[in-house]
């Protein structure tokens, strides 16, 4: 088979990764891709929302399968250009994309099918959303409706954020479109776990678990980033909060997109947290996480594409997903300054090391090639991902991993699996 993956992350190196190893797959294109997917698949020139151009691509090339990692093109229905070419693909429909693509859209479907979430309320007046922040309790969360990168989330400790959030997001539009509406929810405390699953449409298949680390310093603190470090399984996803999820959150979600004439094909990526009133979902994302792939796919045993093809043929119930009884913990190595600004172009050294060791990757999230060299070339550089019997075994050795590699300007948190030692 000859597959094309698009996108260009460190989850993308992720599936590539797994998808080499299929007896199935002679070849591989990444679009765009990176220095690191370059390793298993020819990388070419086609941004991810040229859908023209990667329609052509597939054409030209006979591609059989096309594999979407990111959340833009899905959300702008790349699946829809790819199905009218009669091409295989897998993800999403854009109408079932929108899961991800609108968060005013999956709180209405949360409320409408009674799966539990934090109570909402949205808005598309500013002056509206300020008079009803007025006598809201606090903290407060307020949410970008679109696509944000992860970042159009704002907890607001009091009124006064509050109000210069509704500035923020809705007059000053700092996360683009995607604040031309909010979602105004309420405060949850708890523990974070994202699962992730394979949709054919009407059957659910949920990965192993796994946590991410969002804020860009050590112990949570500094900004939002698009992940720091992940690990796998959560310690916190017991037998009984996985058996609540698939009963009242994992089927009930596929259950509801078919019931609204949107049938889900591909990833749902459930966002949880384990609040005192149990598990409620935080957010929804049509896609596999990143830094999540980095930590579930190392631990999948099964063929990746059988599996992707299942959920294309809505087959999935007869696949036996399995996964290794180990752990994986991923550190993200990020260029100094990440997210807001930082310099790149600069030459990354050891990335032999880690290929000379079982059970360790280095997965590239933005890397370059520059004079016969790679080179850093973006905040999130390289995540660091290595296997262990148990958790504390796994973030041991990529600790120690995380030492093989050096670029200038290297950065990462320290406490990536904290958690693990309060489990
Ligand atoms: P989201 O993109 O919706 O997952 O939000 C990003 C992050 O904001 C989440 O990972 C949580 O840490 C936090 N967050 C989002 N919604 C809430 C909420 N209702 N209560 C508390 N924290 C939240
Ligand atoms: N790691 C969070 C995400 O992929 O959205």
């Amino acid at each position: 088979m000859k597959i094309l993956i698009v996108g260009s992350g460190g989850r993308e190196h992720a599936i590539a990764w797994k998808i080499v190893q299929s007896p199935k797959v002679d070849k591989i294109y990444c679009a765009p891709g990176n220095a690191g997917i370059a390793e298993y698949a020819e990388c070419v020139n086609i941004g991810a929302m040229e859908f023209d151009r990667l329609v052509d691509f597939a054409r030209e090339k006979e591609i059989d399968l096309t594999v979407i990692g990111m959340d833009d093109p899905l959300v702008g229905g790349v699946v829809d250009a790819f199905e009218a070419a009669g091409l295989r693909v897998f993800g999403p429909r854009k109408n079932a994309a929108i899961l991800e693509g609108s968060k005013a859209f999956s709180k209405d479907l949360m409320k409408k099918y009674h799966i539990p979430t934090a109570a909402y309320e949205t808005f598309d007046d500013p002056q509206k959303a300020l008079a009803y922040l007025e006598t809201a309790k606090m903290p407060i969360v307020l949410k970008a409706d679109g696509l944000a990168l992860g970042k159009g989330v704002l907890i607001c400790n009091t009124l006064e954020e509050a109000r210069e959030g509704v500035k923020t997001i809705m007059e000053e539009k700092k996360f683009g479109a995607a604040g031309s509406r909010m979602v105004v929810e309420e405060f949850m405390t708890g523990r974070e776990v994202s699962v992730l699953s394979y949709v054919d449409g009407k059957t659910i298949k949920p990965m192993t678990s796994a946590q991410d680390h969002k804020r860009a310093g050590d112990g949570d603190t500094g900004l939002n980033t698009g992940g720091m470090g992940t690990f796998s399984p959560s310690p916190f996803y017991t037998e009984k909060v996985d058996e609540f999820c698939r009963k009242y959150i994992f089927q009930p979600t596929v259950d509801a997109m078919a019931a609204e004439g949107r049938p889900f094909k591909g990833i749902i990526f459930f966002g949880l947290m384990l609040t005192e009133d149990g598990p409620k979902v935080l957010e929804y994302n049509a896609r596999f996480g990143d830094p999540e792939a980095q930590v579930v796919l190392p631990r999948m045993k099964n063929d990746i594409v059988d599996v992707f093809e299942a959920c294309i043929d809505g087959t999935l119930d007869q696949i036996d997903l399995q996964f290794e009884d180990n752990a994986c913990v991923c550190v993200v190595l990020a260029s100094d300054g990440y997210p807001v600004s930082y310099k790149k172009g600069f030459p990354i050294k050891g990335l032999e090391t880690v290929k000379e060791h079982d059970g360790y990757y280095c997965f590239h999230a933005g890397s370059a090639f520059k004079d016969g060299q790679i080179v850093t070339g973006g905040g999130r550089v390289l995540g660091i991902s290595a296997l262990g019997s148990d958790l504390v075994e796994a973030r041991a050795n990529a600790y120690k991993a995380v030492e093989w590699v050096d670029f200038e300007n290297k950065y990462y948190r320290h406490d990536i699996g904290k958690a693990i030692d309060e489990a």
